[in-house]
């Protein structure tokens, strides 16, 4: 079903100690993390390290349906409940029965579906729509959200009552970007399935720059993110220009990159300390000399700066001096820019 957890930082150790510790208990679980940070394959190693393996696993996104569809597709429907309820139809909550419900994106469940959940929770029982008949449930729920459900409950988005019964046991799931050792372990992994996967032998593996490089983005879509990298890797074969996208398309508010490289008193100070006397030959003085030099002395200091900012991104250190990739490139050389970083 779903992969192992990857990982070596605390944070996956902690996670994977605590599913080996609550995956027998039965108890509610929250699993709250940003997008693709791995809350589904959260939900499913607990189901996998649970006595309810074999049982079925269902899942319903709470976010995906409007209110009325979501509560049919929940608690199912008698034939003749409504207009247009042809056929009975059994809910999630019945055809999760013994196995597990993971309920993704709970913060998103409209109030009234809360109240109706939470009644369920507190009497073990839901009737389907349009029928009399309780019926019990024996369901393990396993609830993810990316919205901060304390905070929603302060702004009256979620009630109070069905967080404390079904946050019992919580697992945060930390972004990627605080747990950068974990990323040359994702890398290795996902490198082995996709070779395999896609017949390909020869999937670079990232040399230590391109690693260091890694650790340092943002990763907005966390692992998801990191996976899809990989499969442009594979399929352009070459790890520079991929990198030098992602600091471009998705500048992070604490990257440097982000920062407004060209404040005016950064760019004031590019002038100072120009005519340094010592370094104009006589015999090749002009103006159009000196102009040369000052042009070419800012000119380095400027591209230095903003390659610094960028972390060595030349796509984005060109998009930022607005000058062409093969521009910055030749400056590079020709001005003799050398990177402090590398
Ligand atoms: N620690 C991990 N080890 C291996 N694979 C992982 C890990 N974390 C995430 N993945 C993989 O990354 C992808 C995204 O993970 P998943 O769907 O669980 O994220 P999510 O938190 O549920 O995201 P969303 O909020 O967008 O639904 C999946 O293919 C998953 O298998
Ligand atoms: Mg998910």
């Amino acid at each position: 079903m779903g992969p192992p957890i990857i990982g070596i930082s605390k944070e996956i150790e902690r996670i994977n100690d605590l599913i080996k510790h609550v995956a027998d208990t039965g108890l509610n679980i929250v699993i709250s993390g940003e997008t693709g940070v791995g809350k589904e394959v959260v939900a499913q190693n607990l189901y996998q390290n649970s006595p309810r393996l074999g049982k079925p696993f269902v899942k319903v996104n709470c976010a995906a349906l409007p209110e009325g569809l979501l509560e049919s597709e929940l608690y199912g429907y008698e034939k003749g409940a409504f207009t247009g309820a042809e056929q009975k139809k059994r809910g999630k909550f019945e055809l999760a029965n013994g196995g597990v419900l993971f309920l993704d994106e709970i913060g998103d469940m409209p109030l009234l579906l809360q109240s109706k959940l939470l009644h369920v929770l507190q009497s073990g029982e839901f009737a389907p729509l349009g029928s009399e008949k309780e019926l019990k449930t024996d369901t393990w729920l396993i609830a993810a959200t990316n919205h901060n459900l304390e905070l929603e409950i302060k702004e009256r988005k979620f009630r109070e009552d069905l967080f404390y019964r079904l946050n019992i046991i919580k697992i945060h799931v930390p972004p990627l970007r605080e747990r950068p050792e974990d990323i040359p372990h994702l890398i290795d992994y996902y490198i082995t399935i996709y070779t395999s996967k896609f017949n390909n032998k020869h999937m670079l593996k990232p040399g230590s720059g391109v690693l260091q490089k890694l650790a340092k983005y943002h990763w907005p879509g966390n692992v998801r993110e990191l996976q899809n990298v990989l499969k442009r890797v594979l399929v352009l074969g070459g790890w520079d220009e991929i990198i030098d996208e992602l600091f471009i398309s998705t500048p992070s508010p604490e990257s440097p990159a982000a920062v407004d490289p060209l404040s005016l008193k950064s760019m004031a100070s590019f002038g100072g300390g120009l005519l340094r006397r010592d370094d104009i030959q006589l015999d090749s003085f002009s103006l159009k000399e000196i102009r040369r030099q000052a042009v070419d002395r800012i000119e380095k200091e400027a591209i230095s700066y903003i390659l610094e900012k960028t972390g060595w991104n030349r796509s984005k250190a060109s998009k930022i001096l607005k000058i062409s990739y093969k521009t910055l490139l030749y400056k590079i050389q020709d001005l003799n820019i050398q990177s402090t970083m590398e």
